[in-house]
This record gives structure tokens, C-alpha cells and sequence, in this order.
């Protein structure tokens, strides 16, 4: 096959940022996906409806012309996160919250400390039909980084899951066969986002001959064992597994630093890497569902009608993406060749 149709995709997990940025990021992803989920880690972050509605407006403002894509905006859980914020993001039309614990992450230091403090949090949310999106990684120092995904299963996944039953959630990024074997086997209403960079690598992309800082993301990339597992879930068609990017911008020094940034800014590649992932997997028949059918089925907005064209066509991602004030972006797959290509 050299060219596939599907329906327009969906982008159900990226960062934005804020102000400037906005003219680099929304163009990148409003050039494919009909929709996104917004990340609210900005700093501060949007951790109130009225928070969210102001940054809804900035992303509006950045737009292309013409286009109508549309962002779903998510508010940030902290530890003083009510029942009274939940029900105004409804109200405001927030559709997700987003928890992180505490210190997992880049922009992470206002996350969730007590978790367990939060259920009535998880319940407001279930009571207003809102999904709660996870960062599933434990925090604790002792435990080694490779394992933190799977200690949040046992620690807390596991828990939310069961203790608050009418709740969606949404397992954010996994990264291991734990994580995907946990949603396989979970009740209805739990679904897990995959980045391409999961999909594509594991950590000797990371690590082996030399370290690749625009490789480094969190959760970090795994052992081969797990990569392959992503691929086998997403090559099975199971609706519980959708797209979501996780592009992540950070400027090139933060990423080439003593203490570099986590994030892989995939925004101008992504769906052109799914399609090539699918492709190698001899799965192309399962792009469309994983792309653009379950991320919005579950999240129980429409589907898109509109379509996009891929074909089969090479081309190389820049090495580099100048910003306005000088400053540089390495995008996710610099320099390398994608075979497949968004027509126009
Ligand atoms: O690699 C990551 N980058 N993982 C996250 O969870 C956050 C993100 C960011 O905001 O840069
Ligand atoms: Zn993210």
C-alpha cells in the first residue's frame, strides 16, 4: 500500500506551552490532528476553570488561519484541587484532569503529594462524567527509574481504578508491558495513550554510543521487552490504546544541559511516525482506529469527518527549528529519514 485515508486524527496528549511558543506549536499540530489534549504543566500551571478558559484563548489566537482545530482543555491537580474546581471546569467545559505526582516530571513540583487525599477529587470528577489523565510513575527516590511505571500500578493505579468504578482514566504514555497488560485487563472505562517515541525506541536509542539527549523523555524509554509489547497492543487494534504524541517542546540548550530536560517535540513527525510503526508491523488496517476512532470514542466526543492522505514518500526532518528571539528547537528524529508523508 502507498497511500492510506483515514479520518482526521486526534491528539489525545501534548504540551503546548504558552505565549511565543503558541506560534511554534499549535501550526505543527493543527496541520494534521482535528483536535488535541492540552497538558495544563505550564508554570503556573492551569490548575482552575478560569486558568484553562484564558490558555483556550491563547491557543485559539495561535491557530493558522482557516483552521479549525480544536484544543480540549485539562486542569492541573494539586493537593488543594476541590470538588468546588472540579465542578467549574465542567462548567467551563474542561473535559479532562490531569494528575501528577508530585516532582515526576518536568513542571510537575505542584503535582499531587498526598494521593490518597484525592478521591473526593476522583469522585467529582466521575459524578461530571471527566476523565482523569495520569502520570503513572511513583516518586520515591530509591526506586530505580526503570521501574516506576510499574510501581504506580501496585501503588496507586490498581486502587484508583477499583475504589472509584464509575471513573475514566486515562494511563498517560505507558512505557512498559506491565502498563499495557494492566489496561488490557482493567475494568471498562480505563484507556492508555502511546507516544511514537515508545513505539519507536527503547533505551539503547537512549544510551548506546553515546547519549542522545533528544531522546530522553519521561517516563523514560524502556528495555526492548516493553517497546515490543507497546508494538504488539497497538498491532492488535485493541480500542483501549489511542494517540497521544506527548510532543513536549524544550530549546536546545535546556536539552543539551548537565541537567537536560525530558520531552520530545514530535509535533511536525508524529503522525507520519505512527503511520510508518503501523506500517512496519504489517498493521496499517489498524492505523485509523488507533489514530482517529478510539481516543475520541472514548472520551465521548464525535469523531472527526474530515480525512487525511499519508503516502508513501521519504523526507527528512529538519535538524533543527529556529524560534522568534533566537532560540533553537532540536525536533524529535532530527535528521533522520521518515518514509511516510502527509499530502497536502
Ligand atoms: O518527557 C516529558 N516531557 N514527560 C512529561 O511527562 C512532561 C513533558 C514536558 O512537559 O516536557
Ligand atoms: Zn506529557
Amino acid at each position: 500500500m502507498n497511500e492510506i485515508t483515514i479520518t482526521k486524527p486526534d491528539d489525545w496528549h501534548l504540551h503546548f506551552r504558552d505565549q511565543d511558543m503558541l506560534l511554534e506549536t499549535v501550526p505543527a499540530t493543527a496541520r494534521c490532528f482535528g483536535r488535541a489534549v492540552v497538558m495544563p504543566n505550564l508554570v503556573p500551571p492551569v490548575t482552575t476553570a478560569e486558568l484553562a478558559l484564558e490558555y483556550k484563548s491563547r491557543i485559539l489566537a495561535a491557530r493558522p488561519e482557516g483552521s479549525d482545530f480544536e484544543p480540549v482543555m485539562t486542569i492541573y491537580l494539586t493537593d488543594k484541587t476541590s470538588v468546588e474546581d472540579i465542578k467549574a471546569a465542567k462548567q467551563a467545559g474542561v473535559l479532562a484532569a490531569k494528575m501528577y505526582p508530585a516532582g515526576a516530571t518536568t513542571n510537575s513540583d505542584s503535582g499531587v503529594s498526598s494521593l490518597e487525599s484525592l478521591y473526593p477529587v476522583f469522585e467529582a470528577l466521575a459524578d461530571h462524567g471527566m476523565l482523569l489523565l495520569i502520570h503513572g510513575e511513583v516518586t520515591q527516590k530509591h526506586v530505580d527509574i526503570f521501574d516506576r511505571e510499574k510501581e504506580f500500578i501496585d501503588q496507586h493505579m490498581v486502587n484508583i481504578v477499583n475504589k472509584v468504578p464509575h471513573l475514566k482514566v486515562v494511563f498517560e504514555h505507558i512505557t512498559t508491558k506491565d502498563a499495557a497488560d494492566f489496561v488490557l485487563g482493567a475494568r471498562e472505562g480505563v484507556a492508555a495513550t502511546i507516544t511514537p517515541q515508545h513505539l519507536m525506541l527503547n533505551r539503547n536509542d537512549m544510551l548506546d554510543g553515546g547519549m542522545r539527549p533528544h531522546n530522553y523523555c519521561l517516563p523514560v524509554l524502556k528495555r526492548s521487552t516493553h517497546q515490543e509489547a507497546l508494538r504488539a497492543v497497538v498491532k492488535s487494534g485493541s480500542p483501549r490504546f489511542f494517540l497521544g504524541t506527548d510532543s513536549a517542546p524544550h530549546t536546545k540548550d535546556r536539552k543539551e544541559s548537565d541537567c537536560g530536560c525530558a520531552g520530545c517535540y514530535s509535533a511536525w513527525s508524529a503522525l507520519e511516525l505512527y503511520t510508518q510503526v503501523f506500517d512496519e508491523l504489517d498493521a496499517l488496517d489498524k492505523l485509523e482506529g488507533f489514530a482517529s476512532h478510539y481516543g475520541a470514542d472514548f472520551y465521548g466526543l464525535p469523531r472527526n469527518t474530515e480525512k487525511v492522505t499519508l503516502e508513501r514518500k521519504e523526507w527528512v526532518v529538519p535538524s533543527n527549528i529556529e524560534l522568534k528571539g533566537g532560540h533553537n528547537i532540536v525536533p524529535f528524529y532530527a535528521g533522520k529519514t521518515v518514509s511516510w508523508s502527509l499530502k497536502k
